[in-house]
């Protein structure tokens, strides 16, 4: 019997993305980044939905060419239902379900944190190192979420151990990066920059949450740092010393920044591994695309003897290609099937992947 062709779309927020995998083999992969939004310093869930709408057939058709595929030979259209900007999901589930019902296809919705933590499983290399195992902690951070999951096993729904209490990694750097007058998505911006500046040039607060008692949670919090970092250039002066200030000291500041983020991710990480007794871990979701988080958590697996599965920069922030594994890992899922299943699959924007009733626990250390 030969492979199953799956299409992947993805469109929660503002990158109309399509993806053929084939037998588990990405064959394509292609990313439009909506730029509309760079002027309103941040997504308009509106505009985005109006970009989708342009975008996603010009996109899926390069999908299917790059990957040398017929529409007629798709058997799986695997689309994002959320979590994510609901007009923005909608487009991409309208357009999957019409494909999938005028082809007779299967249609599978993708959860799109399922997506980032699949991602890790694209990687060539992730396969010579050997294939990750299980239990895999996994800490997704991106714009919209920062969620630290232990999956217990294959296909089993993963526990949520920490999450953000405000801010997401992503929207920390968006927002740090509008304060230092660079453009949207800040992100990259800070990355790019931090590389020639002095990450001891300033401490920023490194937040951790408590868990009630002694003990520490597994949480996030990043709008303090927001706030130190308006409050440090607040103290510089008035508006022209605080431009002089910041034309001289961006990169050292960018620097600053993107440390207390990297280091807060990474400690929580592996004081999560230790706990846990987790050998493989996953670092997915946009902000893992950032060099300096790459490194530092890299480092700290080598030094603690674990694995660390990253995918490339371009499968961390959205993408399809993700979509299309993550369909492919729950290709065997009993699920109803079949083309009737385009007319029912309905979006939803607060979807949540972790199993229901375990929202932050943090487990007992394993015995020694
Ligand atoms: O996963 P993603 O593409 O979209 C969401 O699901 O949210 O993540 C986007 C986030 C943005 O906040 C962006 O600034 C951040 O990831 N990001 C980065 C880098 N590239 C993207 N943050 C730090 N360093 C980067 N190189
Ligand atoms: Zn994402």
């Amino acid at each position: 019997m030969p492979e199953a062709t799956i299409l992947g779309i993805e469109t929660s927020c503002d990158d109309t993305c399509a993806a053929v995998m084939t037998g588990g083999r990405l064959r394509s992969s292609v990313t439009s980044t909506q730029t509309e939004h760079a002027d309103f310093g941040g997504v308009v869930p509106e505009v985005a939905s109006r970009a989708h709408q342009r975008l996603i057939a010009p996109v899926v058709e390069a999908a299917l060419r790059e990957a040398g595929v017929a529409a007629d030979d798709l058997d799986t259209v695997a689309v994002t239902r959320g979590p994510g900007l609901s007009g923005a999901l909608l487009v991409g589930l309208s357009y999957a379900k019409a494909l999938a019902f005028g082809l007779g296809a299967r249609l599978v919705g993708v959860d799109h944190l399922d997506g980032h933590l699949a991602s890790i499983f694209l990687e060539e290399d992730s396969r010579e190192n050997g294939r990750p195992a299980w239990p895999l902690l996994g800490l997704i951070a991106s714009g919209g979420h920062t969620q630290l999951l232990l999956a217990p096993e294959a296909g089993a729904a993963p526990r949520l151990l920490g999450q953000t209490r405000d801010d997401a990694a992503g929207e920390a750097f968006d927002k740090t990066a509008r304060l230092l007058d660079l453009p949207y998505p800040g992100g990259p911006e800070i990355g790019q920059r931090a590389a020639e500046g002095d990450p001891a040039f300033h401490r920023f607060p490194r937040s951790r949450p408590g868990g009630g008692g002694d003990a520490p949670s597994y949480d996030f919090s990043f709008s303090g740092l927001k706030t130190a970092v308006l409050y440090h250039l607040r103290d510089v002066g008035d508006e022209t010393e605080r431009a002089a200030y910041l034309d001289r000291h961006r990169a050292d500041l960018c620097a600053a920044i993107q440390e207390a983020i990297a280091e807060v991710l990474v400690n929580v990480l592996f004081e999560a591994a230790e706990d846990t007794g987790s050998a493989d871990l996953a670092l997915v979701g946009g902000v893992a695309a950032n060099r300096r988080l790459r490194a530092m958590a890299r480092q700290r697996a080598k030094a603690t003897g674990r694995r660390l599965f990253v995918p490339r920069p371009e499968y961390c922030t959205d993408n399809a290609a993700m979509i299309c594994a993550a369909a492919h890992r729950r290709r065997h899922d009993p699920s109803p099937g079949g083309a009737e299943r385009a007319l029912t699959l309905d979006a939803d924007p607060g979807l949540t992947l972790a199993a229901a009733g375990t929202q932050k626990q943090r487990p007992a250390p394993p015995a020694r």
